[in-house]
């Protein structure tokens, strides 16, 4: 294999601009929920680029884009590099972005330098990783793991209403001419890069994390039922007001959770009344809650307390409840002969690297279940992420695909 091939930057960097541009945002973020017609509209740049240069192209029941190159032996399981292409409604350019453009960055340097690899590399564009359009998240590279699309998911909806079945028929139709392979493969290998979405790179001043492993997240979504009654003429004693469960069960959650565990997180992100008039209890409050956790014990003990703590609330305010399990996802961790491979070889390319642990899930938790996987993070300005100002420097896409390409290179050889 190849010896001295280098990514081409500027071609990576005016590609992230190209991608950017399918769902800009007027504050410079961008908004391509999955299974919309902007991430319909990436989906089918991505799939061009590919043709372009020649690669295979295949889709899967779950709208998993694959570009293959092809390798030395086709009959041996590819190593595969992926990310998503779907954002959050207010996201930013290079969450889930940078990870496609930088797997498309070393599958053409690969190309450039006519380079025979002993099996095939493969990038893949995994579905609704974000799963904030629709619960749960890490969706393509779940059901790819899984080998199966559960028909509930089918079913869910999206806040604008839209059931997740019919958006991914429509998404599969959008590429015709790309064909359908069952869900699912023998994969050799997999590596993802993606921004750190926190601070600790940045603040230390180095190109690359080298992730050791993801902390486990859980979603909850709880509903308080009461009774719908007029705002000026019900005493205190005369309403079952779901509103009061709710801003009481969450202000005890928020005094309890976090200021007593810095390793833990709990975030409210989504909370709506019914039916929402300005002068009506409402009849019923819905909100989800976000649970992250390095330990799977601890995630166990935060989801029992919300539980309990909306159990009490509920019945002061003489409200039903009713909570529904939206995600769930178990803390992990990456194989050490992953982490001593990446490590050697960003290395060796003169790009300084800590390990370190993701606190965002990402679709390499699912394909660990599969094959070796690992993960590489690039630093982002001020640890921002899911908003539109995150940002992430040239110097560090470049160097995070350069990471990218020599840990390809180091895992291939190592196969
Ligand atoms: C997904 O991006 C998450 O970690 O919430
Ligand atoms: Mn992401
Ligand atoms: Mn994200
Ligand atoms: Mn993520």
């Amino acid at each position: 294999m190849a010896q001295d091939i280098s990514v081409d930057g500027g071609r990576l960097l005016s590609r992230l601009d190209r991608f950017a541009a399918i769902g800009a945002t007027p504050r410079g973020g961008v908004n391509r929920q999955a299974l919309t017609s902007g991430d319909r509209e990436a989906r089918a740049l991505l799939a061009s680029l590919g043709r372009e240069r020649g690669f295979a192209l295949r889709q899967d029941a779950a709208a998993n884009l694959f570009l293959r190159r092809e390798g030395a032996n086709a009959s041996l399981p590819p190593l595969l590099l992926g990310s998503h292409l779907d954002t959050q409604p207010t996201g930013g350019r290079f969450d889930g972005a940078l990870g496609i453009l930088a797997g498309l960055e070393v599958l053409e340097t690969l190309e450039d330098a006519g380079v025979s690899t002993p099996r095939a590399v493969e990038l893949v564009a995994w579905t609704n990783e974000e799963g904030s359009r629709f619960a749960p998240g890490a969706m393509g590279s779940r059901a790819f793991a899984d080998e199966t699309l559960p028909e509930s998911w089918l079913e869910a909806r999206a806040p604008d209403g839209a059931r997740l079945g019919d958006e991914l028929a429509q998404t599969l139709r959008a590429l015709p001419d790309v064909p359908l392979a069952p869900l699912g493969a023998r994969v050799a290998s997999y590596l993802e890069l993606h921004i750190e979405q926190g601070p600790i790179l940045e603040r230390e001043g180095l190109p690359i994390g080298v992730v050791s492993g993801i902390q486990g997240t859980r979603w909850l979504e709880v509903t308080l039922e009461g009774a719908s009654a007029h705002a000026g003429t019900t005493p205190l004693a005369f309403r079952r007001d779901p509103m009061m469960a709710a801003t009481a069960a969450l202000a005890a959650l928020q005094a309890d959770v976090m200021p007593r565990d810095s390793d833990a997180r709990l975030t409210v992100g989504r909370i709506k009344a019914e039916p929402g008039s300005i002068n009506a209890i409402p009849e019923r409050v819905r909100f989800t809650l976000d649970l992250r956790h390095p330990s799977q014990e601890r995630l166990d003990e935060m989801d029992a307390l919300v539980r309990t703590v909306c159990e009490r609330e509920a019945e002061r305010a003489r409200c039903g409840l009713h909570v529904r399990l939206l995600n769930d996802m178990a803390p992990s961790a990456f194989p050490e002969a992953m982490l001593a491979l990446a490590e050697a070889a960003c290395t060796k390319a003169g790009l300084a690297n800590r390990r370190i642990v993701s606190g965002a899930f990402h679709d390499a938790l699912f394909l660990a279940r599969k094959a070796p996987a690992l993960m590489l993070f690039t630093p982002c300005r001020d640890g921002i992420s899911h908003n539109e100002a995150e940002h992430v420097e040239p110097r560090f896409c470049v160097s995070g695909a350069t990471a990218l390409l020599e840990t390809t290179l180091a895992v291939l050889c190592s196969l």
